[in-house]
């Protein structure tokens, strides 16, 4: 297990249509633990394999909820229902938030680390999350999605202080 860098907006990485995996390798393994350990370092709730250098379908999260951690290889989202629009942030894109509007709830169809399919509905947090990881593995990243700046945190916190 070990932290890995975190790729940066601008990075070649961030904008490529990741490969589809067929089998999860011990190497997969220590990816998955890694991107796990990194994503934990940076206090994120998600992260993608792109963003560390990786260009495999292959995303982990864990939105501190009941779900605990998840580990998404090769998603599908299958279904999105209503609209949910909020600050969002990534990181790649260190000390930055934009509004972004999603869909409230997914339905998700993807391969474990046994390479077992499972199917998720996930609503809020959880939905959002997996719909910024899954574009990530088509190269998208959420500041093409923003609606009108993107904000330094410094200027978030300034906001949500009234
Ligand atoms: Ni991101």
């Amino acid at each position: 297990m070990a932290i890995r860098e975190v790729r940066k907006i601008g990075d070649p990485c961030l904008e490529k249509v990741c490969k589809e995996v067929k089998a999860v390798s011990p190497r997969t393994n220590e990816l998955i633990d890694d991107m796990f350990d990194t994503m934990y370092e940076s206090c994120g709730v998600g992260l993608a394999a792109p963003q560390v250098g990786i260009l495999k379908r292959i995303v982990v999260i864990d939105v501190e909820d009941d779900h605990g951690p998840i580990v998404l290889i090769n998603p599908v989202i299958t279904k999105r229902d209503g609209e949910q629009t909020g600050y969002e942030g990534c990181l790649s894109v260190p000390g930055k938030s934009g509004i972004v509007t999603r869909a409230e709830n997914v339905t998700v169809e993807a391969f474990d680390r046994n390479m077992e399919k499972f199917t998720l509905d996930a609503e809020g947090l959880l939905a959002r999350c997996i719909q910024h990881e899954c574009d990530h593995l088509d190269g998208v990243l959420y500041t093409t999605k923003v609606e009108g700046d993107l904000l330094d945190n410094s200027q978030l916190e300034e906001m949500y202080e009234d």
